[in-house]
């Protein structure tokens, strides 16, 4: 008999990884997935600690399904990901509904845990165990769901930012071996996957064992883009740290690596960059900027911002503000500090909320508008644009170029096509075109 499976992911691109490796770990028990929450035997929620909104979202969302658990006391319902991890038995305690807990990095044990909860009988696994999860999941479906795919190579952190909950959550930085990697690549490929992103929290920290000792995430990408049938390799995310000369002379060299680099720098000010304990000055990383745009002139670059750490001033502020001009981002993201449990900077005094609210508000303004400029120059040139789905209008597709814009063109061009298009349009958050 099948059981049907709800997963809700929050956060980031690992938590998207981890879900669709949970559903097949379920998978093998005899759980499908469904879009449908109301339908389902059992709901997953694979749930994000970053900050303080993030993890909230948990309990409101459990609140939610308490009437469905009411009114089908077969329901089960697991939380997984970063909040499990943090709070483990907690969510027990505060939320009875829930029969199993599991972090991000024992998910292999899932399904006794599902057994387990279909008996009746409560589990929470946040252990950071000797094994590897990735030997115990079962080996990835034959079946083709998308052209992209994600493939997590690197797992955890031991930066330890004063702000940051990663390395709490996710544990020490570890690489998966590079065979591994190359043999889930080469599997995705021939599933008819096109562009793989390798991620990590500290992507470019790589180091996995390989044929002849440690390979950098450039040798990774270099072997990787041997795969006949794999187009398009990106990474994220980057420490400015780990940005290593033979992973920038990568970008001017490997016509697969993407032109697109997400390079979290978080403020612009040297006292601030301290205090968060990013071991990084402004300067550092406006001369690796300038090193990475040496090798690939149109690389388009995105990054992070938290506005309101404790102790930021207007000075402080504005500094970021002056990083933010100097470097021209085609995306970014920003954040109003959040104070996280157990981190060291929840300790200091916050800046007061209307401060921080009126700072984001500025930041954001000045991101949107380099996003506009970046992409409205986009019009009139070629790009080449892999599709991925049906647009919202007949007889139009939709993909993303080799600098991660989304695309719009009028074609009949099936996913996984990969076409040269001319852009003709900038809205917002995407971009129209036509088939050159
Ligand atoms: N590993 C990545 C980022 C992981 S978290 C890196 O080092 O770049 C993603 C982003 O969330 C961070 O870059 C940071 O900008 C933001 N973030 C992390 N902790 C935060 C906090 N306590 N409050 C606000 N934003 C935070
Ligand atoms: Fe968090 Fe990234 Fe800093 Fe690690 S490097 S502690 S993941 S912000
Ligand atoms: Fe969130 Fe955990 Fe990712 S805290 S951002 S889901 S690593």
């Amino acid at each position: 008999m099948t059981k049907k499976l709800f997963i809700k992911t929050y956060g980031c691109q690992m938590n998207v990884y981890d879900s669709e490796r949970m559903a097949e770990a379920l998978g093998a028990e005899g759980y499908v997935t469904t879009e449908v929450a109301e339908e389902a035997d059992m709901v997953l929620l694979n749930t994000c600690h970053i900050r303080e909104k993030a993890a909230e979202k948990l309990y409101s969302d459990l609140g939610r399904l308490k009437p469905l658990k009411v009114e089908r006391p077969d329901l089960k319902i697991g939380v997984a990901g970063c909040v499990a991890q943090a709070e483990g038995e907690e969510i027990l305690r505060r939320m009875p509904l829930v029969d199993l807990v599991v972090g991000p990095q024992s998910y292999h044990r899932l399904p006794a845990m599902a057994k387990r909860a279909e008996a009746g009988e409560k589990s929470v696994d946040t252990d950071f165990p000797e094994e590897d999860k990735f030997d115990h999941l079962p080996d990835r479906p034959k079946a083709a769901v998308r052209p992209t795919a994600f493939l997590t190579v690197q797992e955890g952190c031991d930066k330890f930012c004063a702000f940051c909950v990663v390395p709490y959550t996710r544990g020490a930085e570890i690489s998966r071996p590079a065979e591994r990697v190359l043999a889930e690549a080469q599997g995705l490929v021939g599933k008819g996957v096109r562009e793989i992103t390798l991620l990590g929290q500290n992507v470019n920290a790589y180091h996995g064992a390989g044929a002849d000792g440690d390979w950098s995430l450039a040798r990774l990408v270099r072997e990787l883009a041997r795969i006949d049938g794999l187009d398009r390799i990106r990474y994220t995310t980057s420490h400015p740290n780990d940005m290593t000369d033979d992973l920038i002379a990568a970008h001017g060299e490997e016509p697969k690596l993407m032109p697109y680099l997400h390079l979290p720098v978080q403020s612009g000010s040297d006292r601030i960059l301290k205090a968060m304990a990013r071991k990084h000055r402004a300067e550092d990383y406006l001369r690796l900027v300038e090193k990475i745009r040496a090798a690939r002139p149109d690389i388009v670059l995105s990054g992070d911002f938290i506005v309101g750490f404790p102790g930021e001033t207007e000075a402080d502020f504005a500094a970021t503000l002056d990083l933010i001009r100097a470097v021209n981002y085609g995306m970014a993201y920003s954040f109003k500090y959040s104070a996280r449990p157990g981190t060291p900077a929840a300790e200091r005094t916050p800046v007061p909320t209307d401060v921080a609210d009126a700072r984001l508000q500025t930041v954001q303004a000045l991101l949107t508008e380099q996003q506009r400029a970046t992409q409205a120059a986009m019009v009139g040139r070629e790009v080449s644009v892999l599709f991925e789905k049906p647009g919202r209008l007949q007889g139009q597709m939709v993909g993303k170029s080799d600098y991660l814009h989304a695309v719009h063109a009028k074609t009949d061009a099936t996913p996984g096509t990969i076409a040269r298009v001319r852009i003709t349009g900038s809205a917002p958050n995407s971009l129209a075109g036509e088939i050159a």
